[in-house]
C-alpha cells in the first residue's frame, strides 16, 4: 500500500510561541514513521515556519488559500508565486468555509488550483456536500460538480493534484461520515478521475472531517482513502502523531 498524506489545517489558529512547540513536538516524533506530512498554516507565518522546517522532508509547509490572479492591484490576495518564494508546497483550494463565508464558486477554485499548479505547488481541492445536501441525496451529484470544475480547467495536469473530500456537515463537529460513506463517495470520485486522465491512481484522495486519533484507522484503512486533512486534532501534537503513526501503519499494512 501506498504511502499516506497527511495535512494538518490549521486554519485561523496559532501564534509564533504555540506554533514552535507545535512543530517542533511534530518533528520530534517524526523519525520512524512512514508518512508524508503536511502544515496548512495562516500566511503570517510562513516566513517563521520556513526556518523552523528548513532541510525536513518528511514534514512540509501549505498554505490556506491561494489568489487566482497572477499579480496586480488585488488587495489582501497573496499569489503562488509569492508561497512558493516560502517554500510552501501544498495549497488548500476551495476549502468549505472559504466557499461559504467568502462565497467561492466551483470555476474560482478551478482557476486557483491552476495557479498553484503552474508555480509548481500542489493544490488541495477540497469538495464535500452539505448535511442539507447529503439529506436531499445530492451528496455525490454536489462533489462531482465540484471535481467536474477542476478537471475542466486543469487538463492534462490534473494527475498533479490532491482531492480532500469534506463532508461539510463532519467538519469541526464532531461528527464523521462513517468509513463506508466516505469510501463510497471516494470511490466515486476516483472513477471520476480516472475517466480524466490515465495516471488517476497517483492522485491522493484524502478525508477531511473531525478525524482524530481515535477513528482515524477505520478511515484511512479504506481502500480509496489515501490520507486525511485534520483541523482541529492538528492542533494538538498527540492527536497529530497518534494520525500520523495510524497512517504510517497502513503504509506497511
Ligand atoms: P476538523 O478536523 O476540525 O473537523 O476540520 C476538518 C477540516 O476542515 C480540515 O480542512
Amino acid at each position: 500500500m501506498k504511502q499516506k498524506l497527511i495535512v494538518g489545517n490549521w486554519k485561523m489558529n496559532g501564534s509564533l510561541a504555540t506554533n514552535q512547540a507545535l512543530v517542533q513536538g511534530v518533528l520530534a516524533g517524526l523519525p520512524g514513521l512512514n508518512v508524508h506530512a503536511a502544515i496548512c498554516a495562516p500566511a503570517a507565518y510562513f516566513a517563521s515556519l520556513q526556518i523552523l522546517l528548513q532541510g525536513q522532508t518528511g514534514l512540509v509547509c501549505g498554505a490556506q488559500d491561494v489568489s487566482m490572479h497572477e499579480t496586480g492591484a488585488y488587495t489582501g490576495e497573496i499569489s503562488a508565486s509569492m508561497l512558493l518564494e516560502f517554500g510552501v508546497r501544498y495549497v488548500i483550494v476551495g476549502h468549505s468555509e472559504r466557499r461559504l463565508y467568502h462565497g467561492e464558486l466551483d470555476a474560482q477554485v478551478a482557476i486557483k488550483a491552476q495557479r498553484a499548479l503552474s508555480a509548481g505547488i500542489t493544490p488541495i481541492v477540497c469538495v464535500g456536500e452539505t448535511l442539507a445536501e447529503r439529506q436531499a441525496g445530492c451528496t455525490e451529484e454536489v462533489v462531482k460538480r465540484q471535481l467536474a470544475a477542476v478537471i475542466h480547467t486543469n487538463g492534462h495536469c490534473i494527475s498533479e493534484i490532491v482531492v480532500a473530500y469534506e463532508p461539510v456537515w463532519a467538519i469541526g463537529t464532531g461528527l464523521t461520515a462513517t468509513p463506508e460513506q466516505a469510501q463510497q463517495v471516494h470511490h466515486v470520485l476516483r472513477q471520476q478521475l480516472k475517466a480524466a486522465s490515465p495516471r488517476a491512481d497517483r492522485i491522493a484522495l484524502l478525508y477531511g472531517g473531525s478525524m482524530n486519533a481515535v477513528n482515524a484507522l477505520d478511515l484511512l484503512r479504506q481502500p480509496d482513502i489515501d490520507g486525511g486533512l485534520i483541523g482541529g486534532a492538528a492542533l494538538k501534537v498527540p492527536d497529530f502523531l497518534a494520525i500520523m503513526a495510524t497512517a504510517s501503519q497502513c503504509a506497511i499494512a
